[in-house]
This record gives structure tokens, C-alpha cells and sequence, in this order.
């Protein structure tokens, strides 16, 4: 149950419907109310005093008694509601238990979204600098399917340019290029060739130029830089849970420009401009967008244009999202304003996801064409190691240690990048992402196990437990860290009304609503925000309360909310790509 949505319900009348209320009403802090709302807009609307509303309103609430809502007040032109705290329990407790040990994904909703992330450029190396669009993307991916969305993951290849005539050159110059390292450091040395000798840069574009016109053995060395690289990225993309159901990159467009060039021609608006084709962006205030060179050759544009236009027809999408660095801001919104041009009123539905700046705590800004780049895997490997050695000095005797290792050391590094709204530049630092105190991803990961060891720890009595068949069957007591086949018992509601216990459960009611605000913004650090807060909102509950105690009943109750958020962490935990050992 949705206790804004109720509330909204509860107070619609003829003159305000509940769509217009719902927006006004928020989340309160547990003290002044459990949801809250200012009445000053509606106020406005009804033409009375905020003050005047809000004491309406109370009366209202006031005279139903409804049974969710223990009590209502008028403060200041706010109404300020608290929830039937017996109620609010057994509804939140019943509901994530009936979803068992892997919430499923909601039915889906017959509406398509494509997301362009990752996109790495072919023979470049895979750095640091592309996390971040790597593990939003892949969160974004997994928030939207498990909203039931058809979510189609896009890795927009950057596999066409004149990177790989360059390559070409450093191969037959230098030799070499089977590995990825190899390609790395071939990259690297043309770039610090090519500063003293251009003549290296147009030999470069020569080869690059070969390639375009299917030259076979230019071409048969493109497609093994791309398998190498392709290769190696998959690694990463295994070891970070991040997925893809499209590798369409940038040459799979090669045969689909020509059309586009055609239409915008006929629609009149292309403009010709020192020999290249552009359109003309003046009056929306924007230089023009490049369409073709002079040379006849397309561009990043032209090569966006068609890729928007082929998912359009091959997805049908409602939304097509690009994560892609703020950098590109005007890229995009050139992009998304010609197609706009061409009449495609489809174009609203696309999006630039912008997001800041990685760098690592003392590695300075991170470049790929200097000597000083940071790979992604060097990164995800050190945090593994320093992993594994805190979890020797920690827990030398845990089972699966190196599994642990992995999950604890690549989930520092996937938080630390997605914990902070997207567009702040995020600056790294290995040793706070993998402390187990502060908001890190291990901090999370301990709660859980915590969470795990204490559900070993006890058993809850006299209540029921679900059958395969679905039906309760009574049980004296059983083990509630087994399977995903436990209910709320509603007697036990009345043992958790404490404040401090309470505010657990106030957060464990809003997993839903973190991840439809996530969705709605393109923000997984929603989710990752929401995720810290139930954890430092248990881990205060867990030192003030026993939760293994004489008492049965209340352990029962206690134990059965620490499984409602074990389970809470571990899926909102997958939907920002993070594992959840259970034991640490
Ligand atoms: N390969 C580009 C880069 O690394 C990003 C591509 C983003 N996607 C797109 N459709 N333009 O900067």
C-alpha cells in the first residue's frame, strides 16, 4: 500500500481530484508526521488560507477515522499525518515477505526503453572514465525491467574513426597489436609520435580511409582490434553484472546514413558551408550540427541520427536514453533538435542522461592519449585484492573467500561511482570505497550479512509459514533464514511501534517508491541513497534492540523484520549491481 496514493485517495473531492493532491504530499521525518503536506498551493487554488486548509483537512481525516492514520494535524498550513503504526506494519512486513528471497519483476507494462551505455571506442583502452556510464547505465537497465519495462541495454560502439587507421600505422611501424595490451601501448606511443611528427597523423587518416573504401587487408585488421578490445571489455562487463542486448556500434551505421542525408535534403534542411553539409541551428541558438565533411564523410551526428531513427523502428521505444558524459550536452541537444526537424515526433521521447567526472584520489585527470591512463580492470583488480586482504585480517576462516572478495571489492568500487547524484564529478578513493564504516557499497554488503547471521541465530514461533501450494499451514516454530516461504504473523505487529523500530519500518514501505523515483530521474544513486538509510536506520535498531531474546513473541516479530530487510537490501542491492554475500 502506497500511503500517499491513500491519502491523496482519501482526501479527493470535487474540487481537488487526487492527481493534483499526490504531488503535493512527501515523505515527514517520523517526529512531526509520517507523510505531511503543505497546503499552500492548494490554498491558493481554493482561495483560502494555507491555515484555513490545512485545519479543513484535519477535521476531515479527523471525523472518518480511517484505519491506517493514527492521527491528523493541522501545523502552520501543513497537515500533518501519522500512520496507524499496528496497520502500517502488517501491511509493509506482509507485503515484502509475500515477495520471497528474489522480489520478482512487475508485469510488464507494454512500454519499450533503449539505453545507450558503456559505448567504449574500439582500440582505445577500456578507463576509468567510462564507469560511470557503465554502471548507470547497467542499474538504469535493471531499475527499468524490473518495473516491467521491455529495458533494451544499447553498447553504442565507438568502432569507426580514425583511430584505427592510426593503429594500422603503429602495427606496421612497430609491430605487434595481438593483445589488448599491445593495442594499449601502441595507442599510447603513435600519440607521443605524432605530437613531434604529423606526417604519422595523416598516414593515419590514409589507412582509416582504406578501411572505408573495404580495402581487405586494412579491413581484416579492423575487425581484430575489435575483436580484441571486444574481448577484453566483456571481461569487465561480466566481473561488473553489467549487460547488453545490443552491440550496434557507430559502423553498424555505415550503410544506414545515406537515407537520412536524402531525407534531410528533401525536407530542405541541409546548408551547405565551406564545402561540408550542416544544419542550421542559428535560431535555436546552437552552431550548426555537422552532417557531412566536405570530403563527403559522415560524422558522430550523422551516425546518432541514424541510430535514433533504426531504434525507433527496430524497438519501437516510448524512451531512448543516453548515458553519456555532461560533455555532450550540445551534441545531444543538436541531435535530438534535427530530428525534431525531420518531423519525428518521437523526438521528445529521447533523452540525454548526463553525468559528471571520474578521477582517481591522486591520479590526476584520467587521458588516454597520454601514458598515464587508468584501466577499469586495474582499478576492479586492486579493489579485489584489498578486499581479500581486510577479509584475511577480518575473517580469515570465511568460507569462499575469494567469491566474498570479489563481490565486497568490485561493489566498493560500482557504489563509490553510483552513491552520488550523477552529474557531481566524482573523485575516488580506493581505500574509503572499501571501508566497511561510512556510505560504502561494504557497508551495505555487511548489514546484509549481519541481517543473514542473525536469522541463523533464531527461530520464530507459533506462526505460519506459506506451502508450495500457497496456502498457510501452522507451524510451533520454525528457521526464518530458509527459503523465501515465510508470511508476517499480524499478532506480531504490536511488539515493533517503537520509534527507533518504526523508522525501519517507515523506510522498508518505501523501497517501491525509491525505485519508481530512480526510474523517473535516470538516478540509481536514489536507490543506493534509500539502500543507506534502511541500513544505518537497522544497524541503530539492531544496537538498541535484542533481537534474539526470551521473550518469543517479540523475537519472532524482531526476527521477522530483520528478513524483511535482509530481503530489501539484497534486491535493491541488485538493482545497483551489487551482490549481497551472505556471510562476510
Ligand atoms: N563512444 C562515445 C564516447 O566514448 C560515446 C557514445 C555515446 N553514445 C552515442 N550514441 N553517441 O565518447
Amino acid at each position: 500500500m502506497d500511503y500517499k496514493q491513500t491519502l491523496a485517495q482519501f482526501l479527493a473531492s470535487d474540487k481537488v481530484s487526487k492527481d493534483e493532491l499526490l504531488p503535493l504530499i512527501v515523505d515527514s521525518d517520523g517526529v512531526r508526521a509520517d507523510i505531511a503536506m503543505p497546503c499552500h498551493k492548494l490554498a491558493a487554488k481554493l482561495k483560502k488560507s494555507p491555515v484555513m486548509v490545512a485545519e479543513e483537512l484535519r477535521d476531515c481525516i479527523k471525523k472518518a477515522v480511517p484505519e491506517w492514520c493514527a492521527d491528523a494535524q493541522a501545523v502552520n498550513g501543513y497537515l500533518n499525518v501519522f500512520l496507524n503504526r499496528e496497520f502500517y506494519t502488517r501491511d509493509v512486513l506482509t507485503a515484502i515477505l509475500q515477495r520471497g528471497d528474489d522480489f520478482p519483476a512487475a508485469p510488464p507494462n507494454d512500454k519499450t526503453v533503449t539505453i545507450d551505455y558503456s559505448s567504449i571506442n574500439i582500440a582505445k583502452p577500456f578507463h576509468i572514465g567510462h564507469l560511470l556510464t557503465t554502471v548507470i547505465g547497467g542499474s538504469l537497465r535493471r531499475i527499468f525491467a524490473f518495473l516491467g519495462y521491455n529495458a533494451v541495454g544499447i553498447n553504442h560502439l565507438g568502432d569507426w574513426g580514425t583511430q584505427f587507421g592510426k593503429l594500422i600505422v603503429a602495427v606496421k611501424k612497430w609491430g605487434g597489436g595481438d593483445t589488448i595490451e599491445e593495442l594499449s601501448r601502441l595507442y599510447v606511443k603513435f600519440h607521443e609520435e605524432a605530437e613531434n611528427d604529423d606526417t604519422l597523423n595523416d598516414e593515419g587518416r590514409k589507412w582509416f580511409k582504406k578501411i572505408e573504401e573495404g580495402d581487405t587487408g586494412a579491413l581484416a585488421l579492423f575487425r581484430k582490434f575489435k575483436e580484441i578490445t571486444l574481448k577484453e571489455a566483456e571481461k569487465v562487463y561480466k566481473t561488473l553484472g553489467v549487460e547488453f542486448d545490443s552491440y550496434a556500434g557507430e559502423s553498424f551505421y555505415n550503410d544506414k546514413m545515406a537515407p537520412v542525408v536524402e531525407l534531410l535534403e528533401n525536407k530542405g534542411l541541409l546548408t551547405e558551408s565551406d564545402g561540408a553539409k550542416v544544419v542550421d541551428l542559428k535560431q535555436y541558438d546552437m552552431p550548426p550540427c555537422l552532417i557531412l565533411k566536405s570530403d563527403g564523410a559522415s560524422l558522430y551526428a550523422t551516425r546518432d541520427l541514424a541510430a535514433a531513427i533504426y531504434r525507433k523502428n527496430a524497438y519501437d521505444f516510448n524512451q531512448n536514453l543516453y548515458v553519456v558524459a555532461y560533455q555532450q550536452n550540445l551534441h545531444f541537444r543538436q541531435v535530438f533538435k534535427v530530428l525534431e526537424m525531420m518531423g519525428f515526433d518521437w523526438a521528445g521521447g529521447c533523452k540525454h542522461v548526463p553525468f559528471g567526472m571520474v578521477s582517481l584520489e591522486g591520479g590526476g585527470s584520467l587521458s588516454t592519449r597520454k601514458g598515464n591512463v587508468v584501466l577499469l580492470k586495474d582499478v576492479l583488480a586492486a579493489a579485489v585484492e584489498k578486499a581479500g586482504r581486510i577479509i584475511e585480517e577480518k575473517n580469515p576462516d570465511l568460507e569462499g573467500r575469494d567469491a566474498v572478495a570479489k563481490s565486497v571489492g568490485v561493489g566498493a568500487v560500482i557504489f563509490g561511482a553510483i552513491f552520488n547524484s550523477r552529474i557531481k564529478d566524482v573523485s575516488f578513493s580506493l581505500d574509503k570505497a572499501l571501508s566497511f564504516e561510512g556510505e560504502t557499497g561494504p557497508y551495505l554488503q555487511y548489514t546484509y550479512a549481519r541481517c543473514r547471521s542473525v536469522l541463523s541465530r533464531g527461530e520464530v514461533s507459533g506462526i505460519g509459514y506459506k506451502t508450495e501450494q500457497g496456502s498457510i499451514r501452522g507451524l510451533a516454530s520454525y528457521q526464518v533464514s530458509g527459503g523465501g516461504d515465510v508470511c508476517f504473523d499480524p499478532k506480531l505487529a504490536d511488539e515493533l511501534t517503537d520509534d527507533q523500530t518504526f523508522e525501519v519500518i517507515r523506510l522498508l514501505g518505501g523501497f517501491d517508491g525509491a525505485v519508481a523515483e530512480a526510474a523517473k530521474t535516470y538516478e540509481p544513486s536514489v536507490i543506493s541513497r534509500y539502500l543507506m538509510d534502511l541500513a544505518q536506520s537497522f544497524n541503530r535498531f539492531y544496537i538498541d534492540h535484542r533481537v534474539i531474546n526470551d521473550d518469543k513473541k517479540m523475537q519472532s516479530a524482531r526476527l521477522l523484520l530483520t528478513r524483511c530487510v535482509a530481503n530489501v537490501l539484497k534486491n535493491g542491492l541488485k538493482l545497483v549491481l551489487l551482490d549481497a554475500p551472505k556471510k562476510m
